[in-house]
């Protein structure tokens, strides 16, 4: 467990065994002494991002290790390169075994020393993270302890921004739990039994419903996909009920446990990334963590439809016809575009609840990977304002989303021969005719996220390592803070 804080005193004061300084490009130590001075002028250490320098027995400074960490060019610091200086120095200071460092907490252009803690500390438990609860041999060092120092003015600031910054970032980590959990494990049951200590956690309301429940809600699309399943679908609803009357905010996420496609069969290779293709739910229950522990002033309900896709004698076929739950009929041509016949049924589910918004999210196309690589989200929607607000909330949070066309001509390309929409437009514009879908089930103010290209992959930077990233838990979670304030 790292417990984050904001402390002040004077680095001669400081007792941790660490005490990491940031410098930006070309920019000479003051009072770090001699060394500190050395690895400078020398130009070993330059300031580049991430770069660091280790030194020891500093005069006159409390801890036995000073740690230098580049911050790259002063003209582009901002909250995502504190994140990485953040996790760069909570990394090295576990490979070394400490239990304890602190990072002389560096200014931001704009926000100040609260957001400034925001983001080391988001780095900072973020950069800690990993995955390892499968293995035998797994390393059990962890750091205890990382405090953020500043002076006496700023410690109100930095104390909160470190506390809405762990919360954030544990949500994240609750996200990529979930999601590096393989299949055989993040089951669509173990789905609703964390959604079910969520609620317990923080008092909020949960309704699961199975198989049956499922089928008498007329959720076809959920039903149909989980049909041929073992491990039984759900449909899993927790609210968060702490805005009085004001209309709530509907977050969705896919959780497709695992997807094989179906009877249109994925190829083999890579197949078992599609452990990852409930990462939407995973980042909507991981949200939703960090929304009770934050405990916003808000009305927020999470909807997570949950399934594997499978084939089998009972699976659904191409050429199927399903009436979905909002009534519209949708022809199969595809089995493996499953992820928008289930968040179909949520959105129309989500009516209910004459939200005041809805942003869904879903690793739901490869076309969406293809078009902006493992660097930006896919953001598509029916309101201007709501997909402003949420690109705001993305590049605030380091999880980039990018808005992309709902073009009138993407919606032909989704009409039904027999049926009012098929279930998929082709290989052009993929990501496209997907949202295109899923706008045809949304009548309220709506947001729709494809994370495919970003919810996981090889590293993405210190503080993302390989496999789920957690994305976009922080994007939603910076959003929702933005509707509280
Ligand atoms: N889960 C996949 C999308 C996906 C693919 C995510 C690769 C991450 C990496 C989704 O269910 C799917 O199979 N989409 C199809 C849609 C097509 C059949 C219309 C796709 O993208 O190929
Ligand atoms: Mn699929
Ligand atoms: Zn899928």
């Amino acid at each position: 467990m790292v417990l984050i804080g904001a402390t002040s005193g004077a680095s001669g004061e400081l007792s941790a065994e660490l005490f990491a300084v940031g410098l930006f490009k070309g920019q000479t130590p003051e009072g770090l002494g001699d060394a500190a001075s050395a690895a400078v002028s020398s130009g070993d250490f330059t300031g580049k991002l991430g770069e660091t320098s280790l030194l020891y027995g500093q005069e006159g400074l409390g801890a036995p290790r000073l740690l230098l960490v580049g911050l790259g060019e002063r003209e582009r610091f901002g909250p995502e390169r504190l994140r990485r200086a953040s996790a760069t120095v909570a990394r090295r200071a576990r490979t070394l075994k400490l239990r304890e460092a602190a990072l002389d907490l560096p200014a931001l252009p704009e926000g100040g020393a609260r957001a400034a803690a925001k983001a080391a500390a988001e780095g900072a438990r973020l950069g800690l993270y990993r995955f390892d609860r499968h293995k035998s041999d797994a390393e059990n060092h962890e750091l205890e302890t990382f405090w953020l120092v500043g002076d006496e003015q700023v410690l109100g600031g930095a104390s909160e921004g470190a506390e809405v910054g762990q919360k954030a970032a544990w949500g994240t980590v609750l996200a990529r739990d979930l999601a590096n959990e393989p299949s055989n494990t993040a089951t669509p049951e173990y789905l609703a039994q964390k959604a079910r200590e969520i609620a317990e956690r923080y008092g909020m309301e949960v309704r699961v419903l199975d198989r049956a429940g499922i089928e008498e809600e007329g959720l076809t699309g959920l039903a149909t996909v989980g049909r041929s399943a073992t491990n039984e679908p759900r449909f899993i609803v927790l609210e968060h009920r702490r805005g009085g009357d004001a209309a709530p905010v509907v977050l969705i996420g896919k959780a497709v446990t695992f997807d094989s496609g179906g009877i249109s069969i994925k190829p083999s290779g890579g197949m078992e990334d599609m452990k990852f293709d409930m990462s939407g739910g995973a980042a909507v229950l991981g949200a939703t963590e960090a929304v009770g522990a934050l405990d916003l002033a808000l009305n927020v309900v999470a909807l997570v439809p949950a399934t594997e896709n499978l084939p089998g004698g009972d699976a659904y076929k191409p050429g199927d016809v399903l009436r979905m739950h909002s009534g519209k009929t949708v022809e199969i041509v595809t089995t493996d575009a499953e992820g928008r016949l289930i968040l179909a049924d949520a959105l129309s589910y989500a009516r209910r609840y004459e939200p005041a918004a809805v942003v869904d999210c879903a690793t739901l196309t490869g076309a969406c990977h293809v078009a902006l690589g493992d660097h930006a989200a896919g953001l598509m929607g029916n309101d201007e304002d709501l997909i402003a607000e949420v690109q705001t909330a993305g590049e605030a949070s380091g999880e980039r989303a990018w808005p992309l066309p709902l073009f009138d001509e993407y919606t032909e390309q989704i009409k039904g021969d027999v049926a009012d929409l098929k279930n998929s437009g082709g290989r052009y514009g993929g990501a496209l005719t997907a949202g295109a879908f899923l706008k045809e089930f949304a009548d309220y103010s709506w947001a729709h996220l494809d994370i495919a290209g970003t919810a996981y992959g090889k590293k993405g930077s210190v503080y993302t390592p390989k496999g789920a990233s957690g994305a976009p838990a922080r994007l939603l979670v910076e959003f929702l803070l933005g509707r509280a304030a």
